[in-house]
């Protein structure tokens, strides 16, 4: 094979990935990354494409072989004159950009001067130095005027905003990276949507022991205000993730559940609150009342003790 067939071949498989990865990829991440199987396809196709390339210039070199002598000698010629011009377009293209005379017509620009021997040429400016001096005066003006007159932003100006903005986006993030949460940041969900998915995870994995409607069986019924372990959304999602007490029978749900799922779960067992189903397990526990709401909760329980102190002590008088 000729070497420019290897140069196609290596390109192919540049192109080829960039169209895999320009058609198939959704997001930022490479579809390469997202779908290692792709490789695979890349390199079948490439095997074809390889496998093309062998059998045009097999063909090629037993065509050549039927040639007369003569007809070899025409066609060998017509080669060698192909690849003298091959990348002609560039090699030119390139001296025009240096824009220096070849040696040959050097003579024409040579100056006078003549250090012991060293001679000066006169050449020109190379284009790509002329047109870059162009470019830099056209953007300092732009600069100028759009920093400097205008009063564009400057640099603490665009990193405050870049702060901002990355701010915001984290706050979008968490709202979307829903298996961030955990029993601490955890908040009740009451989207119909997340219900309905927590109860298809409680239909597939609770019911056996907490029954369908949540009444309870081997598990406690989850529909009353008793909790044994704590009720609101924090502790029941604890429960859930961490499991019940040893020897209970309630196991740790965090290797089977995502924590999206969890949560959803969760929410969903405390939906079941107050739904009094048929035949219900007597209650466990004690009534769980919100640690937040307690606050006021406790200073009427202390008033009333109190009260019944003095009264006791009056009594015995
Ligand atoms: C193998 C039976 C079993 C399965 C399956 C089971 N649980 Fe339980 N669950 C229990 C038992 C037993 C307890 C009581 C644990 C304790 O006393 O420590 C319990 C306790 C609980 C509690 C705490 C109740 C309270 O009063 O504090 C919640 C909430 C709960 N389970 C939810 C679930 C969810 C959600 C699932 C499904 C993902 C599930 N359980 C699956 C047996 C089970």
């Amino acid at each position: 094979m000729k070497s420019a067939a290897y140069l196609r071949i290596v390109g192919f498989a540049i192109v080829g990935y960039f169209v895999l990865d320009f058609a198939g990829s959704t997001g930022e991440t490479s579809i390469f990354t997202e779908q290692p199987w792709l490789w695979i396809l890349l390199a079948v196709i490439m095997l074809f494409y390889i496998a093309g390339e062998i059998i045009v210039s097999t063909l090629g070199s037993i065509l050549y072989r039927t040639l007369s002598p003569e007809q070899q000698l025409a066609y060998d010629k017509d080669e060698a004159l192909e690849k003298a011009n091959q990348f002609k377009g560039i090699k030119e293209a390139y001296k025009n950009l240096l824009g220096s005379k070849p040696i040959e017509e050097e003579a024409t620009i040579v100056l006078d001067h003549n250090y012991d021997g060293i001679r000066e040429l006169d050449n020109k400016l190379p284009p790509w130095w002329v047109y870059g001096f162009y470019a830099s005066i056209i953007f300092a003006v732009v600069y100028l005027v759009r920093f400097e007159v205008l009063g564009g932003e400057n640099q603490h100006e665009e990193y405050l905003a870049a702060v901002e903005q990355a701010e915001l986006d984290l706050i979008e993030y968490k709202k979307t990276a829903k298996d961030l949460v955990d029993f601490e940041t955890v908040e009740l969900l009451t989207e119909a949507s997340d219900l309905n998915a927590g109860k298809a995870v409680f239909t597939s994995n609770c019911i056996a022991c907490h029954k369908a409607t949540g009444a309870g069986g081997i598990g406690p019924n989850l529909t009353d205000e008793y909790w044994i372990l704590g009720g609101g959304i924090k502790n029941v999602f604890k429960t859930i993730s961490e499991g019940g007490r040893a020897g209970k029978g309630m196991v740790s749900w965090k290797n089977d559940l995502k924590p999206s799922e969890i949560a959803q779960v969760a929410s969903y067992v405390l939906s079941l609150t107050g739904t009094n189903p048929e035949d219900p397990k007597a209650p466990e526990g004690e009534i769980w009342v919100d640690p937040s709401l307690q606050v006021e909760a406790a200073e009427t329980v202390e008033t009333t003790e109190e009260t019944a102190t003095e009264t006791e002590e009056t009594a015995e008088l």
